[in-house]
């Protein structure tokens, strides 16, 4: 367990929400594991209609944690499945309608599992940023199939191999934000659908999703195949000046690679 993720009932509204604000809401094994709990629940517990996604700070989450992913943790030499790996198979399958409220920047898995939700809502002040390639990493989540699907393979090019940041509104134009409000309208947005969402008939709305969602079998392989080559990056020597720029607070220097 950890507090660094809050969890909580809104009635039928299950509320999971980034709290390590100090560290941008960077994501460590264990917050992943409580995610992953999370939606596990969501899928059993028939009082459950709809799980919103939120977060504590300024940052809506910096992604994985850096140190983590330099200390190897989460790696599948662990032993049992990774709870990255839970997470990220439990957002791709979520039986019920996923919500999020993005309200300040999105780094990393912070976008990625956004291509998951079915609803997001982002303040003005969201930015949503992917810089797998910069880290010397690959995409993940399914990110590399979802968002050219999504966006078109340009638009993705820009945020996947540019590494773009891109703001809150052309991040709708894209096609993963449903629509940008103010700070302060935000959580009233997204609560308003899920609310919505708990008041229609349920087993019409799991229906709805699954069709909406296509084949997931694609999606899990697609995670699988990204998964090869992120731990294989993991282990490079260009990621290891990668993660040491980005602690040393530099710019990465991959000349020699
Ligand atoms: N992993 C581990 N620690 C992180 C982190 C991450 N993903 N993101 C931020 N932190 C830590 C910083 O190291 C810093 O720690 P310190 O106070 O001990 O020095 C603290 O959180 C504050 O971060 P800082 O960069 O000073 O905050 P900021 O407001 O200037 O910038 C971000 C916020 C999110 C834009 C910036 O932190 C960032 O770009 N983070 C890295 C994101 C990233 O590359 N994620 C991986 C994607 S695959």
């Amino acid at each position: 367990m950890t507090d660094h993720i809050s969890v909580s009932r809104d009635g039928p509204i299950l509320r999971l929400g980034f709290n390590r604000p100090e560290k941008k809401n960077a994501i460590t094994q264990a917050m992943y594991g409580v995610f992953a709990d999370g939606l596990a629940e969501a899928d059993r517990d028939d009082e459950i209609r709809a799980v919103l996604f939120e977060s504590k700070g300024d940052v809506f989450t910096s992604g994985n944690d850096i140190a983590d992913f330099m200390s190897g943790a989460g790696s599948p030499a662990d032993g049992e499945k990774p709870q990255v790996i839970r997470f990220l198979e439990a957002i791709a399958t979520a039986e019920k309608p996923l919500i999020a409220a993005v309200q300040g920047p999105a780094v990393g898995v912070g976008v990625t599992m956004l291509l998951h939700c079915d609803l997001v809502y982002a303040s003005e002040a969201a930015t949503f940023h992917t810089p797998f390639v910069d880290l010397a990493l690959v995409p993940e989540a399914a990110s590399s199939l979802l968002l050219p699907q999504i966006a078109g393979h340009t638009r993705a090019a820009e945020m996947l191999i540019l590494g773009k940041k891109i703001a809150a509104d052309r991040a709708r134009e894209f096609g993963f934000v449903n629509e940008v409000v103010t700070p302060d309208a935000l959580e009233e947005t997204a609560m308003s659908a899920a609310r919505a969402i708990a008041e229609k008939a349920p087993a019409a709305m799991k229906l709805t999703k699954k069709l909406m969602k296509g084949d997931r079998d694609a999606i899990l392989a697609r995670m699988k195949e990204e998964g090869v080559h992120f731990a294989a990056q993991l282990k490079s020597a260009e990621f290891q000046e990668a993660g040491m720029a980005f602690m040393q607070k530099r710019k990465p220097d991959f000349s020699g690679s």
